[in-house]
């Protein structure tokens, strides 16, 4: 069993990439958790503290959203060097030069609500079971639909009730 590494309340976890997903930038929060050094992470892709636990549909998602322009949030379980596992909330959004040229990505994750995560556990487990049901190239578009279909019949959708997740009850 994973270790869990749990945030504190006031880590940031901020990093960014180039187009690809190559890390270009980490703050001194993003190295202790992962417990990489800048130049082990620098040229990297965002994906080396990648855990199997988060469904491929949701990377589905935030690649959709954020090449469409749009700020992606959700949860993510990462893991990191000694294989300690870490829940953050995420929001990555595209990140323009002055000349509002798309460079690349920025992104910053947060202590994950513990109420929140007991819900999304739960989703990612469908949406992994559902993968794994499926062929490999359609596996994230089958997942992301069963989520779609799972807030359609709550009848809301995904922005509002991922944050209204993290947020808890106002
Ligand atoms: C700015 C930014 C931050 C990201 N942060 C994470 C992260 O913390 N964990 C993660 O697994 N993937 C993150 N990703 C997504 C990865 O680039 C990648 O799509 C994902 O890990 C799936 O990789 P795979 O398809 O090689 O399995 C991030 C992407 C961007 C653009």
């Amino acid at each position: 069993m994973n270790r869990e590494i749990k945030l504190a309340e006031d880590d940031l976890i901020v990093s960014k990439t180039d187009l690809k997903g190559t890390i270009t930038y980490c703050n001194r929060t993003f190295m202790r958790i992962s417990g990489y050094s800048s130049p082990e992470l620098l040229g990297q892709p965002h994906n080396i503290v990648r855990h199997p636990d988060t469904p491929r549909g949701m990377f589905k998602l935030l690649w959709d959203t954020i090449q469409q322009g749009r700020e992606y949030h959700g949860f993510v379980k990462n893991m990191n060097r000694d294989n300690d596992i870490y829940w953050c909330f995420c929001t990555v959004m595209p990140n323009y030069t002055a000349t509002q040229e798309l460079h690349g990505y920025f992104s910053v994750q947060r202590q994950a609500r513990p109420e929140a995560l007991d819900s999304m556990k739960e989703i990612y487990r469908q949406m992994i079971t559902i993968e794994q049901r499926n062929n490999s190239a359609g596996a994230p578009a089958a997942s992301l639909q069963w989520l779609t279909e799972y807030l359609a019949d709550r009848q809301v959708e995904y922005d509002p009730f991922i944050i209204h997740l993290q947020k808890g009850e106002q």
